[in-house]
């Protein structure tokens, strides 16, 4: 459709347009400037892209987010069956709204504060005025009557400014990582508006029901709403927030990956004959350790590394058995905590390395730059042992995928208490990052692991992640969203909302 064809459109009282839209911070597909004054476009990175990309592809929908740089004037692209709007952001909207108020404000609040969040009123501002772009964009994107489903923390505005520009639309918002604890919440100074934001959604999707239960309560003592009382299970048994005469729901949908593509993919031939060069690329040790993480703070890169360092140090793994391969896509890379977790893991990386290494045999091999998606694969079918320590991390699509790659019933994972996937992957070596020996106990046990025991453990795992995958994830939550939206506002019970601080 041309500009003059929508602006017609607009004037008739109809909205051409898409039947469904995605509206996420960033484009699944980054514009990479290259030297030579060309550019080409490339995967972005994260699990929010993993995730989404295969539903919108499959569903023909459009997605509104930013190139990935500043100032892309890429307009309107139509790739594949699917339908990208370009958001344009300045050099200052990346340093205020992206790294400032999303990147040093809310990811740090969100994720226990592991790092000490920054309240800059001047970020605030631009948090206020990108997110009303990127609404004004999705409006412009959306058919009559569409549904519209935004996601995750850099865009918790998104949902009140959309209904007030087009309230035909069905709007459903989807946060990506935790959402904090109530007392952590607190702190924000625009605590209220967030609220407020989010209540635009006529369906608000957290992954777990701890995060649900913890937005009820802030729309009780925040916004004032009258809301359902009981917890929310995770059989995604709704909560409700009554808005003056909107119901808007709340539940908990674990996300997930296209874990019936990637077990097929792992088993090709050529897989398995990269997984086997790799090996020998790194020696034929006995055991190869892996990690493969975004270079974030709350990933705890670090911890798996300090956990290392000590067994080799007291004689618990052997430096001529043993390998670790950290692949680190790098991440956010002017954000100052990032600068300064980047030197950190890299000066124990070098250190680790300075005291076992032998030349032309490093302990800890780390690569700092993304890594195609097959040589991914290959990696996680050679590893022997999965490394996912983080401190906080909303789900964790990494150790879904490294189980999804495991047709063999091979490997074993060491997972993360306070990762949102470790309320569905029990079987995993399971500990708590905050305890450095439990992890070192967990890493050894892993690498010990009596074969059939971890086949048990890996097939009980794949059951889950097999079953589990990210078309149920979308499915359930627009499903849950088309009953919820326009069409079944009506069908809420009176029945089902209580009085305010009941609950
Ligand atoms: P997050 O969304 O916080 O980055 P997730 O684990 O949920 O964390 O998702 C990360 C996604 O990025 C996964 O699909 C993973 O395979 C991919 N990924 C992470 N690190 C790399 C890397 N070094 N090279 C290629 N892909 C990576
Ligand atoms: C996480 C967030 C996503 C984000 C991704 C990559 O997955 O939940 O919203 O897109 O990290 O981070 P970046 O800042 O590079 O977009």
């Amino acid at each position: 459709m041309t500009a003059g064809e929508a602006d017609a459109a607009e004037k008739h009282g109809s909205h051409a347009g898409s039947d469904f839209v995605v509206v996420a911070n960033r484009l699944p597909v980054d514009l990479e400037r290259l030297p030579d004054g060309t550019t080409r476009w490339k995967r972005s990175p994260g699990g929010l892209v993993t995730a989404l990309e295969p539903i919108l592809r499959s569903n023909n929908g459009a997605w509104v987010g930013w190139a990935g740089v500043a100032d892309a004037d890429a307009g309107v692209i139509v790739e594949d069956g699917l339908t990208l709007h370009s958001v344009r952001l300045s050099t200052e909207d990346i340093a205020d709204y992206y790294e400032g108020f999303s990147n040093a404000t809310l990811w740090p609040l969100y994720h226990d504060v592991i790092v000490r969040p920054e309240y800059r009123r001047e970020w605030w501002n631009s948090y206020v005025e990108i997110n009303r772009r990127f609404a004004e964009e999705a409006a412009k994107a959306a058919a009559e009557g569409a549904t519209v489903w935004i996601q995750d923390y850099q865009l918790q505005l998104v949902p009140k400014m959309l209904r007030m520009l087009r309230p035909d639309l069905t709007i459903g918002f989807f946060l990506h990582i935790p959402f904090p604890p109530i007392e952590l919440f607190m702190q924000l100074p625009w605590r209220t508006e967030i609220v407020e934001g989010l209540l635009g959604a006529d369906l608000i999707g957290f992954h777990l029901p701890g995060g649900a239960q913890n937005f009820l309560y802030l729309a009780r003592r925040l916004a004032g709403a009258q809301t359902s009382r009981g917890n929310i299970g995770i059989r995604s048994k709704l909560g409700v927030v009554q808005v003056g005469f909107r119901s808007v729901r709340v539940g908990a949908f674990p996300i997930s990956i296209e874990s019936g593509r990637l077990d097929q993919q792992s088993r090709s031939k050529a897989i398995r004959d990269r997984a086997r060069a790799l090996r020998k690329e790194l020696g034929n040790p006995k055991k190869i350790l892996l990690g493969v993480d975004r270079l974030d703070y709350t990933k705890g890169i670090d911890v798996r590394l300090d956990a290392l360092h000590e067994l080799l140090a007291e004689g618990r793994m052997d430096p001529k058995d043993t390998v670790m391969v950290q692949l680190a896509t790098p991440s956010r890379e002017r954000v100052d905590s990032y600068v300064q977790m980047r030197g950190e893991i890299e000066k124990t990386v070098s250190r680790i390395n300075g005291e076992y290494a032998e030349v032309g045999r490093p302990v800890v091999h780390y690569i700092h730059r993304p890594v195609p998606r097959d040589e991914l694969i290959a990696f996680f079918v050679a590893a022997d042992v999965m490394l996912v320590t983080p401190l906080r991390d909303g789900m964790n699509l990494v150790a879904k995928e490294y189980i999804a790659c495991r047709s063999d019933l091979g490997g074993a994972l060491v997972l993360s208490e306070f990762t949102g996937a470790a309320a569905e992957l029990r079987q995993a070596f399971l500990c708590n990052p905050h305890d450095l020996e439990d992890v070192k106990d967990k890493i050894q046990a892993a690498i010990e692991v009596p074969r059939e025991d971890g086949r048990k453990r890996m097939r009980a795992l794949r059951r889950q992640v097999l079953t589990h995958d990210v078309n149920r994830w979308a499915r359930s939550f627009l499903d849950t969203l088309a009953n919820t939206g326009a069409a079944g506002r009506a069908l809420i019970a009176p029945d089902e909302v209580g009085e305010p601080g009941q609950g």
